[in-house]
């Protein structure tokens, strides 16, 4: 049965650093800028097929403003909009956003941002970046190592059940795999609406703050791109923080990086493994178990530093990079 829910449409950060957190998407992730309205500049990958994937605002602070979803049609847009109203999380109907259509808002649990939607702007090229390819958007880059779209979201969260409960109860996703730690307590859950293992992952914040953003990730489709992207962050000074390595949970190819407004961004090499199976039953890793501990977090690749649980956006006091040891 499908869900409720079609995809991830787009997520808005903001950053401290707006001139550079642009530049870095611009030219070192190839990604094209489809819009700029007030201190806000909206882009896009060369095969995403709507405006816009990713939203950068100016602000005191990095983080997240908010994420969008599209539900599965017009009636699973009214279904779910009644399902956020009993849980007692909407906040109600806007038309503002550029290139979204009506949209309701809500917020999870632990207070993360979020709107669903039905109706929206598709990108159409300007004739210098039409592509022959009738299939692809738009021309794929020549700047940097160009990611190709969006793929998923990973939030930092206070309470794991709580707010898996509210992706899988009122949102309608399905529970694809998690973490169980210590004492039988739920320390992070991936989610997903479609045959991909995750759009969403929830990962227990180990400062104890509420709503924090971890990272968004676009796709590649071949590792390699990583090794490629890592060279030339490393040639520029863009800090990597794990990778390119292999995780165990998704089995994905990822790089970890920050962007200079001091959001974490994900670079996903292939896609991991795909679920068709409609009676998917969830994969349990035991990360009370040593061995379950080390093969979730990178399969291999090296080790993913202290800062990958304690750092999130808006930063805690004393939980920055550099407190961190990073
Ligand atoms: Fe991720």
């Amino acid at each position: 049965m499908n869900s409720d829910i079609a995809q991830l449409v787009s997520v808005a950060l903001y950053s401290p650093k707006p001139d550079e957190s642009v530049a870095f998407f611009h030219s070192l992730l190839g990604m094209e800028i489809s819009h700029r309205e007030g201190q806000s500049v909206y882009l896009r990958a060369y095969e995403d097929f709507y405006q816009y994937t990713l939203k950068i605002t100016e602000a005191a602070e990095p983080g997240l403003e908010e994420i969008t979803w599209r539900a599965s049609s017009p009636e699973a847009l009214e279904r779910r909009v009644k399902a956020i109203e009993a849980a007692g999380l909407g906040s109600g109907w806007t038309d503002q956003d550029y290139g979204h259509g009506r949209a309701y808002q809500f917020g999870t649990p632990d207070g993360h941002r979020m709107k669903l939607l039905w109706e929206l702007d598709y990108f159409h090229a300007p004739p210098e970046l039409k592509s022959k390819l009738r299939n692809r958007p738009s021309k794929r880059p020549l700047r940097g190592v160009p990611v190709r779209r969006i793929d998923h979201v990973n939030l930092m969260v206070s309470d794991v059940p709580q707010n898996r409960r509210f992706m899988t109860e009122t949102l309608d996703f399905r529970l694809r795999e998690q973490k169980i730690g210590d004492g039988g307590v739920e320390v992070g859950a991936w989610l997903s609406v479609s045959a991909l293992v995750h759009e969403a992952a929830l990962m227990r914040d180990a400062t104890g703050a509420r709503g924090r953003f971890h990272h968004v990730a676009y796709w590649y489709g071949a590792p390699q791109h990583l090794l490629d992207i890592a060279d030339i962050f490393s040639e520029r000074d863009v800090l990597i923080e794990g990778g390119p390595a292999k995780h165990g949970t998704t089995q994905a190819y990822f790089l970890y990086c920050f962007e200079p407004g001091g959001n974490r961004v994900e670079l996903f090499g292939d896609t991991g493994y795909l679920i068709f199976d409609p009676e998917w039953q969830t994969v349990v890793w035991d990360v009370a178990n040593e061995v379950d501990l080390e093969k979730s977090s990178i399969w291999f690749g090296g080790q993913l530093p202290r800062s990958f649980y304690r750092y999130g956006t808006p930063v805690v006091p004393g939980h920055g990079l550099v407190e961190i040891g990073r």
